[in-house]
C-alpha cells in the first residue's frame, strides 16, 4: 500500500463528509479479542456457525452458554484500542457519521461511540425463552449454567443476533435512514468484516453506487475487496490513527 491511497482516503474525509463506517471482529483484534474465521476462531474444534446459531443452542445450550461466559470473561480483560478510539475521533470531526457495528463486545461504546447501532445485539444482554423477559447487566458472569430467568425460571439465551435469525428491526430502520436522508454518503470505510453478509454487501456497494468512496481496511483480502475503490492493506489498529492524523493534522 503506498502513502498516495491513504491520503487520498484523508482527503476525501478531511473534506467535512456524511460517513459511514462498517466494523466487524477485526477492530478488536488488536485488544486481544478473537475474530470468528481467523486463527483462534475455533472454540474447542467448533466453529463460530455451530456455536452462534439457533441449532447450535438447542443441540447443546450448556456448550453455547460456556462459550458466550468464556467470552464475557475475556472481555473484562481488554480494552479499546487505537482503531476504536480513531473511530470515535472521526466521529466528533465530520458532520454526519454513523457506525455499524457487527460486534457484541462493546468495545466502541467504551471508547466513545455514540452514533452508532450494533447490528448483532449486546454480549452482555439476555433473553428469556419463555417469557421474554429482556435483561442487560454489564460484567455479569453467570454462577450456574445456562442461567434462568429470574421472573418465570425459563432459560435464558444471549441477546444477539445469530446465524439464520434476522436482524432487530430498530437499528436497522435507523441505518436505512441515515442512508436514503440526503446528502448521499461520501465516504464508506468497511473495517476488519469479511463481509461475509448480504446486507453488509448490499450497505456496502449500496452507498458507493450512491456516489460514495469505498474503503476497505483489512490485512486481507475479502470478498469486498475486488468492488473498493481503496483497499488500505494493514492492521486497523495502526491505519486508523494514521489516516486521523493525516485528514485531521493537529494543530
Ligand atoms: P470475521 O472473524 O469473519 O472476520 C474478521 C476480519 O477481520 C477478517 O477479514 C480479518 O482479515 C480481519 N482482521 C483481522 N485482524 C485485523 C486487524 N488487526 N485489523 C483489521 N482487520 C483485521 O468477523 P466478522 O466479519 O465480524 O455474527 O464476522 C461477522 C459475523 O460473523 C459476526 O458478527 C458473527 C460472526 O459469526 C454472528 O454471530 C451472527
Amino acid at each position: 500500500m503506498g502513502t498516495g491511497e491513504i491520503s487520498r482516503v484523508a482527503e476525501r474525509l478531511s473534506r467535512d463528509q456524511k460517513v459511514f463506517v462498517i466494523t466487524g471482529a477485526g477492530i478488536s483484534a488488536e485488544s486481544g479479542v478473537p475474530t470468528f474465521r481467523g486463527a483462534g476462531g475455533y472454540w474447542r474444534n467448533f466453529r463460530a456457525e455451530d456455536l452462534a446459531s439457533p441449532e447450535g443452542f438447542a443441540r447443546d445450550p450448556l456448550m453455547v452458554w460456556e462459550w458466550y461466559t468464556e467470552r464475557r470473561r475475556n472481555l473484562l480483560e481488554v480494552d479499546p484500542n487505537l482503531g476504536h478510539h480513531a473511530i470515535a475521533a472521526l466521529e466528533r470531526r465530520v458532520g454526519a457519521f454513523l457506525l455499524a457495528t457487527q460486534n457484541v463486545d462493546g468495545l466502541h461504546q467504551r471508547a466513545g461511540s455514540e452514533r452508532m447501532e450494533t447490528v448483532h445485539g449486546d454480549i452482555w444482554a439476555t433473553r428469556c425463552l419463555e417469557c421474554g423477559d429482556r435483561h442487560r447487566e454489564l460484567g455479569l458472569i453467570h454462577e450456574s449454567l445456562p442461567p434462568r430467568c429470574e421472573r418465570c425460571g425459563g432459560m435464558l439465551r444471549p441477546d444477539v443476533v445469530w446465524f439464520g435469525e434476522y436482524l432487530p428491526p430498530e437499528p436497522l430502520g435507523r441505518i436505512d435512514e441515515f442512508l436514503r436522508t440526503s446528502p448521499g454518503v461520501d465516504v464508506t470505510l468497511c473495517i476488519g468484516t469479511t463481509a461475509m453478509f448480504g446486507y453488509i454487501q448490499a450497505w456496502a456497494l449500496g452507498t458507493q453506487a450512491g456516489g460514495a468512496m469505498l474503503v476497505e481496511i483489512n490485512p486481507d483480502v475479502t470478498p469486498l475487496s475486488a468492488h473498493a475503490d481503496v483497499c488500505l492493506r494493514g492492521p486497523s489498529g495502526e491505519l486508523l490513527p494514521r489516516l486521523m492524523e493525516m485528514a485531521f493534522p493537529s494543530e
